[in-house]
């Protein structure tokens, strides 16, 4: 992208001359006789110097060698078409052509599992995207921390704890599967019945004035919800840097909160305390009985994270639904002046079933991750029984994962195993099928790919398609990396696939009598098998060597 980034600059160079700063931004072309398109100078059509920057822009493009051909339309949107020769060295330096100028601390909170509950469908976006945009942010060159932030501390866990005292169990006869069933029936106890409530309260209190004996309960709760989390996440193959949680930070709220309403920051309201940031609903900073809420755990978290480690920007990948909360906390990170760094909400939608409703269990709890595995996992081996099981856990992982991030992340979806499944669809089968025949092609060569060059001149159509959508890669994953929305890779690998399958389906490529073409074809697939490669490590998603 070197040459196109240095012709952009020339671009706005001359526009900050004739009109003021603008930034242009390159667009894959709506035209399919075009790779990109520059839609800036649409906007400046009726402006009195635009006849001066068409003349201008059309010398400067003319000029440009990346550019093989190129059209400023009547209502002036530029399409260009690359040069492809000027690009193709590009292919062997891909991953250091990705890497920015100003590497950054980059902390990814995702995950945000809770005590008591398993991982469930509703944890599934968050892993996909949060382990995506990792790899992603790591690829570009960036220090990346991620943190799971467990929700371990508060009223969930006090009321998990009194059911046990009120119904005798010993703590030491809890396992995973009956700590599960209590979760649901203590929060039930706790809206419905007072007297429970008042012993909850009773409980959490004690566990914030860190009461030893709840505090060995709750350290017993913790460890048995880690290892089933732990084992969930393995099989996901997801990994975390930091084990983190609410628990971590309750000792700073105190001091936190003092210091605020020293510094004029709160004030009480009802016994509450209220931020003085005018906003509309007011935030709440703690609640009237003086508990502590969501916010004032996630602000306290603020704190600890800028003590222990430079970060340079958070993000938080946690459902949309959380809109309102994330807004008042970045409001008051800056308002408290916490911290003057980035902090952005990465929101996503959710997964729903064929009605559209949140995807359920039968019995209407939300599903766990470690049962829609073993669904997706019995359904992949019902379609291939031959596949080893390495395989078809990798391909179980593909599907949960490429059916989720093709998606883009604001948008709801309906899971559709027999759509997700499908080999010939817009699924992670698909891609991983390309690469297996893309392998097992250059396998069966036996040549050197990597002592062969390209012969652009000899390019038949479905050659030039792949290689010129090749040469995308950097535009693509550049605008996940921007807008942090994994779905241009997805999309794009789908592409790629699609391409690589016309190339090889139009003829037996390994029988073409014609070296040059057939020499192309192959180093084009050695490309492919590099970009693909490339795109899975983006997505999360580990290829598979057979199937
Ligand atoms: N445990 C939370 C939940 O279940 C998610 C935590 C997200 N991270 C955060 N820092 N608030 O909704």
């Amino acid at each position: 992208m070197y040459q196109l980034i240095k012709l952009i600059k020339n671009l706005e160079d001359e526009l900050q001359e004739l009109i003021g700063p603008e930034s242009i931004s390159l667009r894959i072309s709506n035209n399919p006789n075009y790779d990109y398109q520059i839609n800036n100078l649409v906007k400046f059509q009726n402006h009195e110097k635009i006849k001066n920057i068409e003349n201008s822009f059309y010398k400067i493009i003319d000029k440009e060698s990346s550019i093989k051909k190129f059209e400023i339309t009547d209502n002036y949107f530029i399409n260009l078409e690359i040069n492809i020769e000027t690009f193709t060295h590009n292919f062997d330096k891909i991953r250091n052509n990705i890497k920015v100028q100003n590497p950054q601390t980059v902390l990814l909170d995702y995950g945000g599992p809770n005590i008591g509950k398993p991982l469930h469908v509703g944890h599934l976006r968050s892993l996909n995207i949060g382990r995506s945009l990792y790899r992603i942010y790591e690829l570009a060159g960036h220090n990346v921390l991620s943190d799971i932030h467990m929700g371990d501390w508060g009223m969930p866990i006090a009321q998990i704890i009194s059911y046990i005292d009120q119904n005798k169990i010993g703590i030491d006869d809890i396992n995973i599967d009956s700590l599960e069933k209590i979760y649901p029936k203590a929060s039930n106890l706790y809206l419905e019945d007072n007297e429970f409530k008042e012993l909850a309260q009773a409980n959490n209190k004690m566990l914030n004035e860190n009461n030893s004996k709840i505090i060995k309960k709750w350290k017993k709760l913790r460890e048995i919800s880690i290892e089933s989390i732990k084992d969930t996440l393995q099989v996901l193959n997801q990994q975390f840097d930091l084990w983190m949680g609410e628990s971590d930070v309750n000792h700073l709220i105190p001091g936190m909160i003092k210091k605020l309403k020293d510094d004029g920051k709160i004030s009480l309201d009802d016994g509450a305390y209220v931020s003085n940031f005018i906003s509309e609903p007011k935030i709440l900073i703690t609640k009237s009985d003086g508990s502590y809420l969501y916010l004032t755990t996630d602000l306290a978290t603020v704190l600890n994270r800028t003590k222990q480690n430079k970060v340079d920007k958070t993000l938080y990948i946690v459902d949309k639904r959380q809109k309102l909360h994330f807004e008042q906390l970045i409001k008051s990170i800056k308002y408290f002046e916490f911290s003057d760094k980035e902090y952005q909400h990465i929101a996503f939608g959710t997964v729903n079933d064929s009605n559209g409703n949140p995807y359920k269990t039968r019995e209407g709890d939300a599903k766990k991750l470690i049962d829609l595995f073993e669904e997706t996992s019995l359904k992949i081996k019902q379609i291939n029984k031959d596949l080893d099981d390495d395989t078809n856990k990798l391909l179980a992982n593909t599907v949960l994962t490429f059916s989720d991030l093709k998606t883009n992340r604001m948008t709801d979806y309906k899971f559709d195993l027999d759509k997700f499944t499908n080999i010939s669809g817009k699924t992670g089968i698909y891609v991983q099928y390309a690469l297996v025949r893309a392998k097992k092609l250059l396998n069966n060569a036996s040549i050197n790919t990597s002592a062969l060059n390209l012969n652009i001149r000899d390019f038949d159509e479905s050659d030039l398609k792949l290689t010129r959508e090749l040469i995308k890669f950097e535009y693509f994953f550049n605008l996940a990396l921007e807008n942090n929305e994994p779905h241009h890779l997805a999309d794009y690998l789908y592409e790629l696939s699609n391409l690589f399958n016309s190339m090889y389906q139009n003829e037996n490529i390994l029988e073409n009598e014609n070296e040059i073409v057939k020499f192309n074809k192959l180093k084009i697939t050695e490309y492919f098998i590099a970009y693909s490669s490339l795109l899975m490590e983006c997505l999360g998603l580990e290829p598979v060597e057979e199937m």
